[in-house]
Order: C-alpha cells, then structure tokens, then sequence
C-alpha cells in the first residue's frame, strides 16, 4: 500500500525531485503524520495507514501558493522538494522557486500540523516598515522580485528555539540592474524565533548576488573549542568553498570576516556590491584559482585545445561581474560545497565535506528582443525559458541538460508540453507559462512552426518583469575536453576535513574515480559528486556521491579510505546510520540518474557482520 496523491486530487500532479519527508506524533504517540511536498502541494498522510489525513487543508493538503503576502497578479513556479523542520506543533518551510525574473519570494512559513493553518510568515524580501527594506533601492521590490529562498532545508536549534536558514539568491540569478541593492535576505543565514518567525541575526554571505551563490546546504550546528572558550556555533558551507563560522547566539564571525573589495566593471545597467565578505579562516575545502597553469592535460591534444579556449575567458578573479566577454565561476555553479551539506564529529569538532572542483564559464548575451507588437515566436518563447540550460543550439550541455534536438523522434507534441509543465527531476516546472506561449514553444521544438506564415505566435505580455532584462547567460557551460572530463587538472571531486577548532584544513582526498583513467595511469582523480557524509563515532566517513556507483569509508583522522563497495546504482544522496538490538547499520538511497549514469530505485543498508 502506498499513498498515492494522484487519488486525492482533481489537478493534475506534477512529480520531480524529492528530497526527504517530515514525521511528526503528538504526546501520546497516536496520531502520527508523514508531511511531504508534491508541486506546490503540501501533504498529510496518516504514518498507520498511508491514508490521507482530512482534516488538514483542504481533503489533506495545502496550496503553499496560497498565503504568501504578495499582489495576487503575482504567480510563478513553487516546489515543494525538501523538508523543512518541525517545531513542537509547527512545519517550518521553505521552498524551491524559478530562478529568473518571474519568481516568487521565498518567504519563510510555518504551519499548523494539525490543521494546515499559517502560523507565521517572516518575509526575506522585507516588505515596507521591515528591518531590511532599505537594502533595496526600487521600494517596489517586495512586489516584483522573488527568490530569496530556502531550497536546501534548515537547522534547529530546539533547546533554544531557533531555527536557521539559509538562503538563495534574489532572481533573477544572474543580473541585479532590477534589483539593486545588498539585497537582503537573499544569500543569507537568518536566525528567527522557531515559535513566531520574528527576525533574531542574518549574516549575508554574497552582497547583491550575481552567480547563483545560493547557500547550498544545512548549517551544522556545533559546539567549538575558540581559544580556549566554549562556543556555540553555526557552520555554513557554501558554493564558493568557504565555511562561515559563527556564533550562534548573535551571528558573529569566530575568525575574521573581512569585507574584500572585488572587481566592478559590469554590464550597462547593473550596479554590483564593492566589497564580498571572504573569511580569512577556515581554510576553504575547493581550489578558489583556475590560472593558465591549472588548465588539465590528459593529452597533449586535449590541452592544446583547452588552452585555446581558456585564453578568451580574461576575467578569473572571485566575483567578477557577469559581462559578454565572459568570467570563471570556480568552483562552478553547483559548488563547491553542495546540498548533501557536511557532517561535524561532535567529539573532535572537525567538519567533514565533499567539494567539486570543475571550473564553468559564464557568458552573458544581449536578451533577444520581442517586436513592439508582443507578437513572438517559439524561439522567443525558448531563449525566455528555456536557453539557460539547453543552450543557444539546443544541444544542451554535458551530461547534465540533455539536448532538445530531433524531439519529434523521441516525444509526442502532447508529451513535450507535459514535460514542459509538469518539469522533470532537475528541471523545474514551467506550469505557470501561458498556454499560447507554450503551444509556440512545443511547436517550435517539435519543428512543426511554421513562422512564415504567421503562425503558432503568441503574446507575451509586455508588462512581463521578463522584458526589462536585458541580458540573459548564455548557459550553464563547464569547461571539459573533447573526452567529457573537467578542463582543470585533477582532483576533480574531494573529500576534505576541516578543523573548526583551529579552522585549519587537515586533509584532502580525491573522491571518485574513472577505471579508463585509472588504466591510463593517471590515478584517483577524484570526479564530480552530489550526496554528503555521515562521521561515525567509531572512526568513519562514510560517503557514497560519485558517478562510479561506489561507496566508500574513510578513516576519519587520516583520510585513507578503508572499504569501499558497488552500488546498483550511483548514491546521489547523504547516508544515514542507525542502531536496531545495538547493531549499527548504514543505508544509502541510490537513485542514479545523473552525470551520465544510470538511474536506480533502490536502498542498500550495511552492517558489520555478527
Ligand atoms: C534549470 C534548467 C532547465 C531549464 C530552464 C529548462 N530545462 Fe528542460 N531539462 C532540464 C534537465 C536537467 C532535464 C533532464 C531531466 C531529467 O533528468 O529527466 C531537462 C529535460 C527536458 C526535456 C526532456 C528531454 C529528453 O530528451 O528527455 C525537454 C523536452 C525539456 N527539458 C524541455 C525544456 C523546455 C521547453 C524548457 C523551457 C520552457 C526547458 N526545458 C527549460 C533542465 C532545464
């Protein structure tokens, strides 16, 4: 028996990521709730039955759409992909958002888990006569900008009632002209009341944010050794490599944070922040420089060609502004550090994270312009949407956005416009797009337009927010060679541990690894990686993350790694340990399907023989 939303609902149900549930009893352990997003639905399921629990929302559910505070012309994509946390009676989540001009605001809520009723709201784009309103210079903003939002889960700290949460970027990601401003609580912790979401300390760890430095994961929540002192403490890993240490209580850096000035030439219209706080300890667990000496070399060839194209990207320095002639963002735009977050060895203080390190290029062009009338084809309606992945030639990039030529052979047009609306794993829902621009766009991609003769046009509205951006980024574009590998020299992927005591990093390994290279003799080289660790007290770091479909165990004073095994399929996710009759297990979701492996439906636990 499973619970099927489909059965509960009239709507039509959009499925995509998922990335974890919520559980929740009350004092006397009989009634017991399952809360998990579907689209922009929140659920409640009863854990005894499976069956829906209806007297929460509306027949069990909730529209998260619903009670955001914004002018009801407002609408865009809402995701409910990952848990928030609970609170003695209380859901506090977040949600995952569009990252372009349309997108809503990720305001903070908190719900009833009884009856499905907002508690609370705490507004990250603060609305007039709200601490932070000033950080935006259109006093409009709060009516016109999204994002801003909580994608990657939260951390609570329950003895003290409060809860932590990261932030993303204010959209659209990649130019600020419409959003000027430091942009608050975009890129940022905010710590608030768990019981009424008031506002205690946020630190802003990317001003004015134009690289999708959105905060990726969980904060751990630590007690450290600081000087000599007993702090608590808060451990923030980010996209750039770097971990903001801070004290819990009030949001101040342990080590210094100084405010860096950083280059400022920018495109026509945009006004970036001067300065970027970069932590002078820890120690960052990525690379932060990608020079012409770091460009990789598997073979003379590959570098020779590498090289040709690393030379017309001048810009490599640390927020540099978006321009045409183009930037670095390394490590690139998945991080760095990434969502399966890092695991604290309570014991020894010592944070343990997996970092990419694969380099990407981001290249801004002109925004293709829509004729006076509004009138527009499918292609327009592709380079609004959709261009941002599947590039400018539709051949996608990597193994990551898939190319969207010859649909016709592989989708009906009716299955296309159901991708398009209902999105799929990675790509986000389009539902909010309207019908005529939609039926233009599978038109356009199933090649069945027909423009010369005027047909399947569609309006755009020209009051669209989507009109005022001028420019758009011409894709998510890694650097690799003619083989597919990263265009940097090896490690590609590590494992890293960082004392948060002396904020020094201790060791660094190589994760994951490619048998051809291997044979080749170039070593572990370490690869791309999605899914965090787990530290046990006995001694481990257990990690699975990596394309080659292993998981391994690391000593964790040494970093050697100590076992490994297969997989059915490659374990994009963070492990989990429990104890049942005092032995300890370990299991792994291995879900597969990206970077370019297979895709999987399985959990494997382990244990140690008897
Ligand atoms: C944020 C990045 C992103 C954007 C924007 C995006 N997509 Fe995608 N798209 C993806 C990813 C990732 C996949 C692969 C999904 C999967 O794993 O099944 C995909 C898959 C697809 C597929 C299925 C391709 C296949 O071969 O199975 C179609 C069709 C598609 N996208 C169309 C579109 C259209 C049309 C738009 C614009 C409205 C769009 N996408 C915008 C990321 C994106």
């Amino acid at each position: 028996m499973g619970f099927d939303p489909a059965n509960n609902s009239e709507e039509e149900i959009g499925f995509g990521i998922n990335r974890g549930l919520m559980y929740w009893e009350d004092e006397n352990g009989k009634d017991k709730r399952i809360f998990y997003g579907v689209a922009s639905r929140l659920y409640a399921v009863n854990a005894i039955d499976g069956g829906p629990i209806n007297d929460f929302g509306t027949n069990g559910s909730i529209e998260l759409k619903e009670g955001l505070d914004i002018p009801e012309s407002q609408d865009g994509s809402l995701l409910l992909k990952t848990p928030g946390v609970i609170f003695k009676d209380m859901l506090i989540l977040g949600m995952s958002l569009s990252e372009d001009a349309d997108a809503l605001p990720g305001h903070i809520r908190a719900f009833d888990v009884r009856t499905g009723k907002r508690k609370w709201i705490f507004h990250t784009i603060p609305q007039p006569g709200e601490f932070g309103y000033d950080s935006w210079e259109d006093k409009d903003a709060w009516k016109n900008i999204g994002g801003a939002n909580n994608w990657t889960g939260m951390s609570l700290d329950e003895e003290r009632g409060i809860v932590y949460v990261p932030t993303g970027t204010a959209s659209p990601d990649f130019y600020g002209g419409i959003r000027k401003g430091s942009n608050l609580f975009a890129n940022s912790i905010i710590a608030l009341d768990a019981s009424t979401g008031k506002y205690i300390w946020h630190y802003q760890v990317v001003h004015h944010d134009l690289w999708d430095r959105d905060l990726p994961a969980a904060p751990n929540l630590v007690s450290v050794n600081h000087k000599g002192k007993k702090i608590y403490a808060l451990a923030q890993i980010t996209k750039q490599g770097y971990v903001y240490l801070l004290d819990r209580t009030n949001g101040k850096p342990l080590f210094p944070i100084p405010e860096v000035p950083v280059p400022q030439a920018a495109l026509p219209g945009e006004k970036p922040w001067p300065t970027q706080p970069i932590p002078t300890l820890p120690e960052s667990f990525s690379r932060q420089k990608f020079g012409p000496e770091d460009v990789g070399n598997l073979s003379a060839e590959a570098h020779k060609e590498l090289m040709e194209r690393y030379v017309q990207i001048k810009n490599s320095a640390q927020f540099t502004p978006p321009s045409k002639e183009g930037n670095w963002i390394f490590p690139d735009f998945g991080g760095g550090g990434e969502w399966g977050g890092a695991a604290v060895d309570m014991e020894t203080q010592i944070l343990y994270v997996n970092s990419n390190e694969v380099p990407s290029t981001q290249i801004m062009l002109d925004a293709p312009q829509t004729d006076g009338t509004g009138i527009t084809s499918g292609r327009s309606v592709y380079n609004k949407y959709c261009i941002s992945c599947h590039g400018p030639d539709l051949k996608g990039s990597g193994t990551e956005y898939p190319s969207l030529e010859n649909l016709n052979k592989k989708y009906t047009v009716q299955q296309v416009s159901g991708i398009i609306r209902q999105g799929r794993n990675r790509m986000p829902s389009f539902n909010y797009v309207t019908e005529g621009e939609r039926n233009s766009l599978v038109a356009y991609l199933s090649k069945t337009e027909n423009i010369s003769k005027g047909q399947n046009t569609a309006v755009i509205p020209t009051k669209s927010k989507k009109s005022q951006i001028p420019y758009i980024m011409k894709g998510y574009d890694r650097f690799v060679d003619q083989d597919g590998y990263p265009g940097i020299k090896p490690p590609w992927g590590t494992l890293n541990a960082v004392d948060l005591n002396s904020g020094k990093l201790l060791w660094k390994v190589p994760l994951g690894e490619y048998s051809e290279l291997i044979k080749r003799g170039f070593g572990v080289t370490g690869s791309r990686n999605y899914g965090g660790p787990v530290v046990t007290k006995g001694g481990l770091v257990f990690i699975a993350a990596t394309p080659d479909e292993k998981i391994r165990a690391f000593d964790k004073h040494s970093g050697k790694m100590l076992w490994e095994s297969k997989l059915p399929a490659a374990g994009f996710a963070s492990p989990a340990t429990y104890m049942i009759n005092r032995k300890q297990f370990l299991v792994i979701a291995c879900g597969g399907g990206k970077l370019g492996v297979k895709s999987g439906d399985s959990y494997v636990a382990f244990a140690l023989p008897d």
